[in-house]
């Protein structure tokens, strides 16, 4: 079995155009704020064009696809970030590209999909009368909120009935979360650098894609018995697939076309609320993820919306960055942490990953600071 894959050096070249390697950050303004004995680190992946680590798997899925001579992908997108990501990678190789966007994040986030028709996307709001599938949503509510479990399956739909096209996701499969190790494998050299290594890895997860690239090279530390390094993982109280889900066969989209995947999951019918964090409303989770959970190796925690906003107005107060509300949840994760680190006396190293920035997520912080943000408890189909 081979241990790693070397990435393609036209695959390489766009990493340095779009900001790669991330900086790794130490958040020191924070640390005082908390007052905490902790040491905070987390990764910059918001550093990239579109605006988080979601470029790391588009451009190398971009780049396999015009290899095998498609002209033509088309996907989902939750948060607008991944939609953005893949957008961006298609017009580098000279390719076509169409977003099916949950309708709930193309009405929070209009810019989105201004930036990804910049990049020379075709852009739908999704549930949409493209697809059969989409229609019928249509016909049942003209309001749905969509999901990405739907928006896959209208993208796959899509997909088998146009030549020349391939289907490409974001997050879940074991391919992404490969491309997306770049993070940590870097963030791992970084804190080589200065003689650090983490005692708490943390990231919020959608599908699991960034928290698992981001914690994956330290977990083969911890799976070897060299480190005693805790992972956790976060997700939204509204779609808690891990903390409420069951771990058991389900397919990845809604309308059932995906082979089956073993995961924690809500149901793929599963109606997500329409919370802020449109990257974090999926109904399952990566499955290796899944795995690491089941056994113990990864905890996960979850948070409401109204106070993961909380934190993400600190940390932009604090540390000058606003994070996208995905990002949030990690954020007060690590905030919690640093927290009982200070009850307790303890001096850990804790890293996070900062998948993604805010600033197309304005609206959201806008209702936060006004008090109108509503939290939404979870409640099975
Ligand atoms: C900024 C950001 N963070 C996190 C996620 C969650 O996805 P994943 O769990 O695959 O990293 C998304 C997904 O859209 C995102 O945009």
């Amino acid at each position: 079995m081979e241990h790693s894959i070397q990435i393609p050096e036209e695959v390489r070249e766009i990493y340095l155009k779009i900001g790669r390697p991330t900086p790794l950050q130490r958040a020191t303004r924070l640390e005082e704020y908390l007052h905490t004995p902790a040491e905070i680190y987390f990764k910059s992946e918001f550093v990239s064009s579109p605006g988080s680590h979601k470029p790391n798997t588009a451009v190398a899925q971009a780049y396999y696809n015009k290899r095998e001579g498609i002209e033509r992908l088309v996907t989902e997108t939750g948060a607008g970030q991944w939609g953005s990501a893949l957008a961006l990678a298609c017009a580098l190789f000279d390719m076509r590209c169409r977003v099916y966007m949950t309708r709930s994040s193309y009405v929070q986030k209009p810019y989105r999909k201004v930036m990804m028709e910049l990049y020379g996307a075709e852009v739908f709001s999704s549930p949409s009368k493209e697809t059969k599938f989409g229609s019928g949503l249509l016909a049942q509510d003209p309001e749905h909120p969509g999901s990405l479990g739907i928006a896959i399956s209208e993208a796959l739909e899509d997909t088998v009935t146009h030549e020349g096209t391939h289907y490409s996701l974001g997050s879940v499969l074991n391919h992404v979360l490969l491309h997306q190790t770049v993070i940590g494998q870097e963030a791992k050299m970084q804190l080589e650098r200065i003689d650090s290594y983490p005692d708490v890895v943390v990231g919020c997860i959608g599908g699991g894609s960034n928290f698992s690239g981001f914690a994956y090279p330290f977990m083969a530390d911890k799976l070897k018995g060299k480190k005693e390094t805790e992972f956790l993982a976060v997700e939204p109280k509204a779609v808690p697939s891990i903390t409420k889900g069951e771990y058991k066969y389900d397919h990845g989209d809604t309308a059932g076309m995906t082979p089956l995947l073993k995961m924690y999951t809500l149901g793929h019918t599963y109606a997500c609320p329409p919370i802020h964090a449109g990257g974090l409303r999926y109904h399952g989770k990566a499955p290796s993820l899944c795995l690491l959970a089941n056994t113990g190796h990864v905890k996960v925690r979850a948070y409401g919306q109204t106070e993961i906003f909380k934190a993400g107005e600190t940390f932009a107060k604090v540390e000058g960055i606003v994070p996208a509300p995905e990002t949030a949840h990690a954020i007060k994760a690590v905030m919690d942490e640093a927290l009982e680190c200070k009850r307790t006396n303890e001096h850990k190293v804790i890293a996070f990953n900062f998948s993604g920035h805010g600033i197309f997520d304005l609206q959201g912080y806008a209702d936060s600071l006004a008090g109108k943000l509503q939290d939404y408890e979870y409640k099975a189909n």
